[in-house]
């Protein structure tokens, strides 16, 4: 239970974080503040203390406590990574499975994974159209849709794709279980087991447990987290290495979130194709931008077929729903035999719902109430007030992730902490999942939480999936080990489930 001086404090925190309580407003001396409130001195006094350390407040000699005026949050982004130029083979994904599995269990508090929050998902729609779809398609949906999977669903994907400046015709998508069947297919067909492929660095952990499953090198590129991967050093790589693909997940990447403008997308495209490198784009958060503009994708600049093209609706209608497809270029028959023989074809209900959704505008809905839940101070895709309050500095970008920084990421004791160790409980979903390997230096480390559980109205709405009250939100609180747990009990308590992506990685001094 709260202690009485915790819920006065956090109650005026909320009064100022409102702007009922202006920077430079005198508030009641604790005598004053204790007999409105009715409460003991010794209470109020507490509060104070508790609002000044959080610098909410300040007092002046002889004068009384007032608002202190609003810090103004300083925008705490990762350097670009400096991996070694030098592909090596994955290693050290073990983590991934237990996080997978967490993201399971209600009673934790997702932070990291890039998992939506069902309770911001249109269930609803989607009940309805798996209904009506086995309803109205009972033959149908019980035989096989073999790839390229349900010509009404690649259709409405074609005329998304369009949407985006891709022109993609129907037949040219292959129906895929959901992104991560796209990608491995993907390099499936323009890889052998020991080929080279280059990656952003960081990126996205399933990523290199593909690369890792399939034999595979990683060599790491250089990314910037506005503006992504270098095509510089990308460049440079093409030129030493005998890359057999390329991968880079151009709008709002995971975990870093930029989102490559037109120009670089163009520029990537170019790069690959002179360099006879299939581009393997991974396009799975395209739909969430904050602007009303869908961002392109680099599909859109491919004119020789060099560019696979992946995506879902994992982060859009639903992830339980597995759907995805790809868009293979000139690796067409290669990518639709492996989709074959690896599990013969996608579920065809699933499919007829999703082209329902997609058809019905029900999807173009979901999108807009999604665009409405919108981290406030998102510093490269929009404007706005903070999501998180001054004190800890943060930047949101679309794909629905806001990047934390400050002391509360560089936090070193999750990381230090893995499931099941002794003493310990705590998820490390950190930056070594987003890297393939170890490396000296440490940059800046970011938090990367998803948007639902940084936005200060509805997190705390959702219940038993875990919302986190911002009023009460101590990042801190995120990093803090068991035996520090009784100290924040009043805080978010994430302990198992506080999937923690850093953006960089982190040295071996851990
Ligand atoms: C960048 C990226 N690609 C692919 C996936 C996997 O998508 P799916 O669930 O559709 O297989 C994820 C999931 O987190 C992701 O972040």
């Amino acid at each position: 239970m709260d202690h009485l001086y915790t819920q006065l404090a956090a109650d005026m925190a909320e009064r100022i974080e409102q702007g009922l309580l202006r920077p430079g407003d005198r508030l009641p001396g604790v005598r004053e503040l204790a007999r409105q409130r009715g409460l003991s001195v010794a209470t109020a006094v507490a509060a104070y203390r508790a609002l000044e350390t959080g610098g909410q407040i300040e007092s002046r000699p002889r004068s009384g406590f007032y608002v202190r005026a609003r810090a103004r949050a300083v925008i705490v982004e990762p350097e670009q990574s400096n991996p070694l130029p030098k592909p090596t083979p994955v290693s050290g994904q073990d983590m991934v499975l237990r996080l997978a599995q967490a993201a399971n269990d209600p009673t934790i508090v997702q932070l990291g994974a890039a998992v939506p929050d069902p309770a911001f998902l249109p269930t609803r729609a989607i009940e309805r159209a798996l209904a009506s779809a086995a309803h109205h398609h009972r033959v149908r949906s019980s035989a096989y849709e073999f790839p390229p999977g349900l010509p009404a669903l690649r259709h409405q994907i074609a005329r998304r794709m369009a949407a985006a400046g891709a022109r993609v015709h129907p037949d040219e998508i292959i129906i895929t279980n959901g992104c991560q069947e796209a990608l491995t297919l993907a390099l499936q067909s323009v890889t052998r087991p020991g080929d080279i492929v280059a990656l952003e660095s960081p990126t996205f952990y399933g990523l290199l447990q593909v690369v890792d499953a399939l034999g595979l090198k990683a060599l790491e590129i250089p990314t910037h987290p506005r503006t992504g991967l270098s095509l510089e050093a990308l460049q440079l790589a093409l030129e030493q290495w005998p890359v057999k693909a390329c991968v880079a997940v151009t709008n709002f990447s995971n975990p870093l979130g930029h989102c490559m403008s037109d120009e670089q997308k163009q520029a990537l495209v170019e790069l690959t194709a002179r360099y006879n490198v299939p581009l393997i784009e991974d396009d799975i958060y395209g739909d969430l931008g904050h602007r009303h503009q869908r961002p392109s994708v680099a599909k859109a600049f491919d004119t020789g077929g060099n560019v696979l093209y992946c995506s879902s609706v994992s982060k859009t209608l639903s992830p339980g729903l597995r759907i995805g497809w790809i868009a293979p270029g000139r690796f067409r028959e290669q990518v639709l035999y492996r989709k074959y023989v690896t599990n013969l074809a996608t579920s065809t209900v699933t499919q007829l719902a999703v082209a329902d959704l997609l058809e019905s505008g029900r999807y173009d809905r979901h999108l807009r109430v999604m665009q409405g839940i919108r981290p406030r101070g998102a510093t490269h895709d929009g404007g706005g007030e903070p999501a998180f309050p001054a004190r800890h500095p943060h930047y949101a970008t679309g794909g629905r992730f806001c990047h934390l920084g400050g002391a509360a990421a560089g936090h070193r004791q999750l990381r230090t902490q893995r499931p099941g160790a002794a003493g310990g409980g705590q998820h490390r979903a950190g930056s070594d999942l987003f890297r393939h390997r170890q490396i000296p230096e440490f940059p800046a480390p970011v938090l990367r939480l998803p948007v639902e559980r940084a936005d200060r109205n509805r997190a705390g709405e959702t219940g038993a999936t875990g919302g986190v009250s911002l009023s009460r939100f101590d990042p801190n609180a995120i990093l803090r080990t068991r035996s520090d747990r009784a100290a924040t009990d009043d805080c978010v308590r994430p302990e198992i489930g506080a999937s923690f992506a850093s953006a960089q990685t982190e040295g071996p001094h851990n």
